[in-house]
C-alpha cells in the first residue's frame, strides 16, 4: 500500500517551473509546437541532481508553525524552496541554496537515545524534528496550506472527463491529472541522493541515478522509483589528468564474471539499506533475476524502490523515451491515456506476469507515431543520423548513438488530433499483423519476425532482443479484441455524443469503464460470428466508405 502524499504547501522556483512546463506545451489555437528551447536530458539530471544534493527531508511534528520551522532552518543558510506533505506523518522538503548548509545542519544534529532499544548511529540527510516544548507553540501554529498531491480517484477522473469540452480536452485532462508534480519529481530525486549516500559509504564517489517512468516523461503519480548504481563513472574524470610514464590501477578483487560483480555488490548495498538506510523497508534482494535488483520501500516518501546496478543501456532508454516524449506534446497525452485504458481493462498490473507492461505500450505507441503520414515521431536510425562525435555512445558493444540536442530535430508537419489518433491506434493495432510482423521503433517499419514469440517489439539498442517476450498468446489477443471493440465504440460516439452538461460518459471516459467494453464482449459471444472479425469488417466499411481516411493506410 502506497500513502498518498497531500502537498501543504511550497514555495521558491516551482510555479516559475510549472508556468515554463505550460509554455512549452502545444499551442491549441494553432495546433503549433512551442519553441521554448528544450533541455537536454543530461542537463535536466544534473540540475535536478545538483539541487537533490542541497536538500533535506524532515519529518515535522503534525503541529508546526512554518514561519519558526523556516526561520530555524535559516540558521544554516538562505532556503531555496521548500513543501510540506503528508505520508503517515507530516514531512518538509527543504532545498538550501548551499550545500554547506547541510552540513552546518547535520552538525547539530545529534542521534537519538533510547531508552529499550540501539540506535545505528548513521548520519544522513534524513531528519526527525522535535519540539523543545511541545505546549508553548501549539497556539501559535500556523495553518499550513492544504492541497492534494496524489492522483484522482476513478470517479474524479470521470467527473473530470465528463466535463472535458472535447476528446482533445479529454486526453490533456488526464496527462495534467496523472503527470507527474514538481514536487513529487523533486522528492524522486531526493531519495536517489539519500541512497547515494549511503552507497558511498561503499563506494566513494558513486552516482545514484533515477531512470524509467520517474524520468522518462511517461510517468505517473505513485509510479515506482527505478535506480541505477552507476559505478563506471568513479575514477573516469581523473585518469586522464596524471602525467608521466606511469599508469596507477586499485588493487581489487576479481570475479568470473560482470554478472556475479554485480549480484555481489547489489547485495552489499541491499544489506546496507536494511540494516542503516533510515526509513528503507521490505528489503529484498532479487539477484537471480536477469537483470539483478535490489527493492524496498522508502517509507517517507512513499516509494516503492528498484535499486539496480549495471544497467546503462536502461538509462540510454529512458534518455530516448524522454526525447520521444518531449518532441511533441500529443505524445505523452496519448501515452497516458493508452496506459490508463489498458489498466482499467487489466491488460496490464503491477506484478509481473505474462502480460504488456507499460514499457512495451509506450512503444507500441512511438512506432504508431512514427508510421504516421506525415510521421509524427522520427525513427531511431535517423535520430543516430542527426548525432555529432559528442553523442556517440557505446554500450557493452551496443551502438547507442542518438542526437541528445532535442532543439535541432524538426518538428513534425503532422496535425492531427488526440481525438483521431487515438482511434486510429485501436485501429492500427486492432488490425495489426502480430502473427508475421515485429514493432521495431528504430527503423519505424515492420519487419518479418525473427523468432515466435506472439508479441514481437525490438530492443532498439539490444536488437537481438524481445522486450515484450513475456507476452502470451491470451493476453496478446486481449488487447486486440479490446482495441477493436474500443475503436468500434469511438466510431459509433460520434454520432450520438452527449451534451457535455448531461453528465454522463463519453468519449475516453466511456473507454475507461470496465464494464462497457465487457457488455460488447457479452455481445460478442452471443453472436455467430466472433466479435473481433465482426468489428474488423464494420471498421473496414467504415474506412472504406471514408474519404479522409485513404491516406491513412500505414502499411496494414
Ligand atoms: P512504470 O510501469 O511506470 O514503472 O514504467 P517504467 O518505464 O519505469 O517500467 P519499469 O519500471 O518496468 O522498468 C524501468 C525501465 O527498465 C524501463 O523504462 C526500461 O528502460 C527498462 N525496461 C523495463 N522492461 C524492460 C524490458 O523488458 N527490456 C528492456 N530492455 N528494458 C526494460
Ligand atoms: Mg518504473
Amino acid at each position: 500500500l502506497r500513502p498518498t502524499h497531500r502537498l501543504l504547501s511550497c514555495s521558491g522556483t516551482v510555479a516559475a517551473d510549472v508556468k515554463r512546463e505550460e509554455q512549452s506545451s502545444r499551442n491549441v489555437e494553432t495546433g503549433s509546437e512551442d519553441r521554448t528551447p528544450k533541455k537536454k536530458f543530461s542537463e535536466v539530471q544534473k540540475e535536478r541532481r545538483e539541487q537533490a544534493q542541497r536538500t533535506v527531508l524532515i519529518h515535522c511534528p503534525n503541529k508546526i508553525s512554518e514561519k519558526k520551522f523556516l526561520k530555524y532552518l535559516s540558521q544554516h543558510g538562505p532556503i531555496n524552496s521548500h513543501f510540506f506533505y503528508e505520508s503517515f506523518g507530516l514531512y518538509a522538503v527543504v532545498e538550501f541554496s548551499q550545500k554547506e548548509s547541510v552540513t552546518s545542519l547535520q552538525n547539530v544534529t545529534r542521534t537519538p537515545s533510547m531508552e529499550t532499544e540501539a540506535a545505528i548511529p548513521f548520519k544522513s540527510r534524513f531528519f526527525n524534528l522535535k519540539m523543545k516544548n511541545p505546549s508553548s507553540q501549539t497556539s501559535e501554529q500556523s495553518c499550513i496550506q492544504s492541497s492534494n498531491h496524489s492522483p484522482p480517484s476513478n470517479k474524479k477522473l470521470s467527473e473530470l472527463l465528463c466535463y472535458a469540452e472535447s476528446m482533445d480536452d479529454q486526453l490533456n485532462t488526464l496527462l495534467k491529472e496523472f503527470q507527474l508534480t514538481e514536487e513529487d519529481i523533486k522528492l524522486r530525486y531526493l531519495t536517489c541522493s539519500l541512497i547515494e549516500d549511503l552507497a558511498a559509504a561503499y563506494f566513494q564517489n558513486c552516482t545514484v541515478r533515477p531512470f524509467g517512468s520517474s524520468v522518462n516523461s511517461f510517468g505517473k503519480l505513485g509510479c515506482d522509483l527505478d535506480m541505477f548504481l552507476d559505478l563506471d563513472e568513479i575514477g573516469k574524470l581523473n585518469t586522464n589528468k596524471t602525467s608521466g610514464n606511469f599508469l596507477m590501477e586499485f588493487q581489487v578483487k576479481n570475479v568470473p564474471s560482470e554478472r556475479i560483480a554485480t549480484q555481489k555488490i547489489l547485495s552489499v548495498i541491499g544489506e546496507c539499506l536494511d540494516h542503516f538506510g533510515p526509513g528503507c523497508v521490505g528489503v529484498q534482494k532479487i539477484l537471480n533475476a536477469r537483470c539483478p535488483l535490489v527493492r524496498f520501500s522508502h517509507q517517507a516518501s512513499g516509494f516503492q524502490c528498484d535499486l539496480t546496478t549495471n544497467n546503462r543501456i536502461a538509462l540510454k532508454s529512458s534518455e530516448l523515451l524522454y526525447i520521444y516524449g518531449t518532441l511533441d506534446s500529443r505524445v505523452r497525452a496519448l501515452v497516458f491515456s493508452i496506459r490508463c485504458w489498458a489498466r482499467a481493462h487489466s491488460l496490464t498490473s503491477s506484478i509481473p506476469g505474462s502480460w504488456i507492461t507499460n514499457f512495451s505500450l509506450t512503444m507500441m505507441v512511438i512506432f504508431f507515431l512514427q508510421r504516421r503520414s506525415p510521421p509524427i515521431l522520427p525513427t531511431l536510425d535517423y535520430l543516430k543520423s542527426l548525432a555529432d562525435a559528442e553523442d556517440k555512445c557505446i554500450i557493452e558493444g551496443h551502438n547507442c548513438t542518438f542526437i541528445r540536442d532535442l532543439n535541432r530535430i524538426k518538428p513534425s508537419g503532422n496535425t492531427e488530433t488526440l481525438e483521431s489518433l487515438l482511434k486510429e491506434f485501436f485501429e492500427y493495432f486492432g488490425n495489426f499483423a502480430f502473427n508475421k510482423n515485429s514493432i521495431n521503433i528504430r527503423q519505424g517499419r515492420e519487419q518479418n519476425k525473427p523468432e515466435s514469440s506472439p508479441l514481437h517489439i525490438q530492443n532498439p539498442f539490444e536488437t537481438s532482443l524481445n522486450i515484450s517476450k513475456n507476452v502470451n498468446q491470451s493476453q496478446l489477443q486481449k488487447f486486440v479484441d479490446l482495441a477493436r471493440e474500443s475503436a468500434w465504440i469511438l466510431s459509433q460516439e460520434d454520432k450520438d455524443r452527449p451534451s457535455p452538461s448531461s453528465n454522463q460518459p463519453w468519449g475516453l471516459a466511456t473507454l475507461l469503464q470496465p464494464s462497457v467494453l465487457s457488455s460488447v464482449s457479452l455481445a460478442k459471444k452471443k453472436r455467430k460470428k466472433p466479435a473481433s472479425e465482426r468489428i474488423k469488417n464494420l471498421l473496414e466499411s467504415i474506412k472504406s466508405s471514408s474519404p479522409e481516411n485513404d491516406t491513412h493506410t500505414n502499411g496494414k
